[in-house]
């Protein structure tokens, strides 16, 4: 790996003390930054063309969702779509064409989410992928990409 640029806003869910191990790596790059800055996030595209996008950062917490949602929807779902269209812009073979559906060999989106998706489990068991959607609560909700 070249480069690993990390974008985080920093919320109170945010610490930089979890990343000390790599601070000093020139590799990596932190950028104290909004997913949902689409501005931002486009730059970011341009300066380091990158390959591969991993994106972890959300609203996590179910309580806070359920009394405070609107932040759920903007960072989890919105910002998800942010990075997605950057994605798909930068990563296309014929950028001039809107409905063009070509990508560049090789690159990578991947989106991480919750199992919380397929709803609450018993005591024992375990989702497959094929089971159907049932959220219940406006984090699990937000995650449904
Ligand atoms: N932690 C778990 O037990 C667990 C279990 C299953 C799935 N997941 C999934 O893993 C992913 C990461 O979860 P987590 O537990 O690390 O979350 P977290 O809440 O601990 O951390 C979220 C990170 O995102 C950052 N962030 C929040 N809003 C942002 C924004 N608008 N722009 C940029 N950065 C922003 C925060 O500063 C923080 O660093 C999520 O998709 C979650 O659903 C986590």
């Amino acid at each position: 790996m070249e480069k690993l640029v990390h974008l985080d806003l920093l919320t109170y869910a945010g610490n930089l003390e979890n990343l000390v191990d790599i601070q000093e790596d020139n590799r990596y790059h932190f950028v104290h930054g909004d997913i949902r800055d689409r501005e931002l996030v486009n730059r970011l595209f341009d300066e380091y063309h990158f390959d591969t996008v991993v994106h972890f950062a959300v609203e996590s917490h179910v309580d806070r969702s359920i009394v405070d949602p609107e932040i759920f929807l903007t960072t989890n779902v919105i910002g998800t779509q942010v990075l997605l269209d950057a994605a798909k812009s930068h990563w296309k073979i014929h950028p001039e064409d809107k409905y063009s559906r070509e990508y560049k060999p090789d690159v990578r989106y991947l989106q991480v989410s919750t199992d919380e998706v397929y709803g609450a489990l018993g005591k024992t068991g375990m989702f497959q992928e094929t089971a159907p959607l049932s959220p219940n609560s406006p984090y699990s909700a937000a995650q449904t990409w």
